[in-house]
C-alpha cells in the first residue's frame, strides 16, 4: 500500500498534465533537487495522465534538470487525459506507481489534473498537486504557475498591435486566452490600457458598455482603440464588425492563441516554480498527502485537495474589476 511508505520515502514520481504553462518546468526542477538533497529517487511520468496510464517514464537525476529552469513548456510533455475519466484506467495508474515502488505523486497542472489527483488518492495514492496554468484559475491559491509569463507575453504583443493600430487609426480587437477565468483578458487589457475588456465572468451579451465607449473615445478623437476579449466569451469576428457598423470605426482581430503559453519564464515563475516544487517534497516529508500546494497573502501554505476543490469558484477579483471599468474611461 502507498500509503504505508509515508515519512519513509525512496522514490517519488512528478507529471505534467493539462495545458502546459511556464515555469513548471522549474517545479520539476525543485522537485528533483528536494528528493534527491533528501536521498529519495525522481521518476518522471511522461505526458501526464496518459504517460501514468501507460507507465511512460524517465528517471530524473539533478543533472538532468539543471539548466531547465529557462525553457518554455514542460520537459515531462503533457497531455489532457480522457481515459483518466474512467475508473478502470485510475485504477491502472495507481497500480502503476505501486508495481514501480513509488511512495508518492507529485501532479502539476490545473483544475483538471486537481480532479484526476483527487480520484488517484481515493484510489490510495499519496498526491500532492502544484497548480501551474497560464489562466489563473486554481481559486485556493493567489498563483497559478505561467500567468505571469503569459500576461506579460499578451501585453508585449498587445503593445506591438497598438503600434499599427496608432498608424491605421483603428480599433484593435485581440483575442487572449483564458476560457473560463478572464485574469489574462483582465491583466493584459489593463497594462495595455484597453478600451473595454471582455471578461467571461462577467458577460452579459449585451454590447452596449463597448460600443458606448469606443463613440465616446472616437469624439475625443483618440488615435486608436483597444477591445481585449478573453476567448470564448463572443466571437471576435463578429465584434469587430459590430464596431465598424455601430461606431464607424475600422476594426481588426488579432488571435494571440498559444504564443502566451511558450517562451522562457519570467522570474516569477522561476521562482515560484522552485518555491512550489520544494514545498510539495517538504509536505511529503512531513508525512502528508493529497494537498494542494497554494499561495496566500504571499505565503506558501497547502489545503486538502477535497478542501480545494470546494473552494473553486468564477469570482474575478472585484476590486481589480472595477478599477479596470474606471480606468478604462
Ligand atoms: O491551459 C489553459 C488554456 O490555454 C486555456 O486558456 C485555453 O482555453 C486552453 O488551455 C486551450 O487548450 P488546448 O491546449 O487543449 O487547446
Amino acid at each position: 500500500m502507498i500509503g504505508e511508505n509515508r515519512g519513509t520515502m525512496k522514490k517519488i514520481a512528478v507529471l505534467t498534465s493539462g495545458g502546459d504553462a511556464p515555469g513548471m518546468n522549474s517545479a520539476i526542477r525543485a522537485v528533483v533537487y528536494s528528493a534527491s538533497c533528501m536521498g529519495i529517487e525522481t521518476i518522471g511520468i511522461l505526458r501526464g495522465y496518459d504517460g501514468l496510464i501507460d507507465w511512460e517514464t524517465r528517471a530524473l537525476t539533478k543533472n538532468d534538470v539543471r539548466d531547465i529552469n529557462n525553457r518554455g513548456g514542460t520537459i515531462l510533455y503533457s497531455s489532457r487525459c480522457e481515459r483518466f475519466f474512467e475508473e478502470t484506467y485510475r485504477k491502472q495508474a495507481a497500480e502503476q506507481l505501486r508495481a514501480n515502488g513509488i511512495d508518492a505523486l507529485v501532479a502539476i497542472g490545473g483544475d483538471g489534473t486537481m480532479r484526476g489527483a483527487i480520484d488517484l488518492g481515493k484510489e490510495g495514492v499519496n498526491v500532492i498537486c502544484i497548480p501551474g496554468t497560464i489562466d489563473r484559475d486554481v481559486s485556493c491559491s493567489e498563483y497559478t504557475l505561467g500567468f505571469d509569463t503569459a500576461a506579460n507575453t499578451a501585453t508585449d504583443a498587445i503593445d506591438r498591435i497598438r503600434d499599427s493600430s496608432i498608424s491605421h487609426g483603428r480599433c484593435s480587437v485581440v483575442e487572449v486566452m483564458g476560457r473560463k477565468r478572464g485574469y489574462i483578458a483582465l491583466w493584459a487589457g489593463m497594462a495595455a490600457s484597453a478600451d473595454a475588456i471582455v471578461l467571461p465572468e462577467k458577460w452579459d451579451g449585451n454590447f452596449d458598455h463597448i460600443m458606448d465607449m469606443l463613440r465616446k473615445h472616437h469624439a475625443e478623437g483618440r488615435d486608436s482603440y483597444l477591445v481585449v476579449v478573453a476567448e470564448g466569451v463572443t466571437d471576435a469576428a463578429e465584434l469587430a464588425n459590430l464596431i465598424l457598423k455601430e461606431t464607424g470605426i475600422e476594426s481588426r482581430v488579432s488571435e494571440l492563441g498559444y504564443i502566451q503559453r511558450g517562451g522562457s519564464p519570467t522570474a516569477k515563475d522561476r521562482m515560484y516554480g522552485s518555491l512550489m516544487g520544494a514545498y510539495a517534497v517538504e509536505l511529503l516529508k512531513e508525512g502528508k498527502a493529497n494537498q494542494m500546494v497554494a499561495i496566500k497573502n504571499d505565503l506558501l501554505i497547502s489545503y486538502n485537495l477535497e478542501e480545494a476543490l470546494d473552494i473553486q469558484n468564477n469570482e474575478l477579483d472585484s476590486f481589480q474589476y472595477q478599477l479596470s471599468l474606471s480606468l478604462s474611461e
